[in-house]
């Protein structure tokens, strides 16, 4: 059965545990819609992991509906959820819904997720009521990175704490399904969990939110440009690559690959006519 946004509320009644990945290609999404896991979010972390840029700013609308497209053609049985991108919300609450209508239309997600809390209550409620389900993301958000003067755990004096409080409980307010909470001191995350009757999907916020959710190719071990402290290598995907692209390599240089198995025939007859 499919998990939808429905699946989220049940859990969070149920105290049971969400656990989401990225997901930006349809190879992995045929992976992660066959495991456990309950969802995916095709983040504007593709920025990142997948284009090698700085940061997720220059990462358009076409960008998020060609991977988003590819991973919910992928991902049947799970929900997706795509992040609208920098500067597709931000300008007004009516290109907010046209952007999120076009990351359903025609990226096929399931819900949109978008950055910021108090400041983005009435873009949330305008896509809600346009029949499409919302992620908040408060905490660090990445695209305010220039405001934020880098990548900095939120939310730690008690001002800046309560603003945060404050956020969670806008957007909840503003009818989203869900919220993301980065890099959270946990015992906030904890609070804000509890304040909540939406779930909270934490990374870098501690064990007590109702779900975590990381970039899946951190968890792999295969992105090494940077990693921060809240990222656990459940596999080492990267080196196993890197053996086998090398093991590749030398395969073809002693002629080893590609062996009978690998090759097509030709009938004897015609091949004697070739000589
Ligand atoms: O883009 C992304 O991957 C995200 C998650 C880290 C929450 O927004
Ligand atoms: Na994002």
């Amino acid at each position: 059965m499919k998990i939808t946004v429905s699946t989220f509320a049940k859990r969070k009644a149920e105290k049971q545990r969400i656990s989401m990945l990225t997901c930006y290609d349809y190879t992995t999404a045929k992976i992660v819609n066959s495991s456990n896991v309950d969802a995916v979010l095709v983040g504007d972390s593709l920025g990142n992991v997948m284009l090698g840029y700085e940061d997720t700013l220059s990462v358009t609308m076409e960008d998020m509906i060609t991977f988003g497209h590819a991973v919910a053609r992928g991902c049947k049985d799970k929900l997706v959820v795509i992040d609208m991108p920098f500067m597709s919300y931000q300008v007004s609450v009516e290109q907010a819904i046209t952007n999120a209508g076009r990351l359903l239309k025609e990226g096929r997600g399931n819900a949109v997720k978008l950055e910021g809390g108090k400041k983005v209550a009435e873009h949330i409620r305008a896509i809600t009521n346009a029949g499409i389900p919302v992620m908040a993301h408060i905490g660090m958000t990445p695209q305010s990175v220039n405001a934020f003067g880098g990548n900095k755990v939120q939310g730690k004096t008690e001002l800046a704490a309560k603003m945060l409080i404050e956020d969670a409980l806008a957007v909840q307010e503003a009818g989203a399904f869900s919220v993301v909470l980065e890099c959270v001191p946990a015992k906030l995350a904890k609070i804000v969990t509890e304040k909540l009757s939406i779930p909270t999907i934490g990374i870098g916020a501690g064990p007590d939110c109702d779900g975590q959710i990381l970039v899946y190719q951190d968890m792999l071990g295969m992105y090494k440009d940077f990693s921060p402290k809240f990222v656990k290598h459940f596999g080492n995907v990267g080196d196993q690559i890197l053996e086998a692209f090398n093991k590749y390599d030398s395969e073809v240089k002693t002629s080893a690959f590609p062996s009978e198995e690998h090759c097509f025939k030709i009938d004897d007859e015609v091949l004697e006519k070739l000589y």
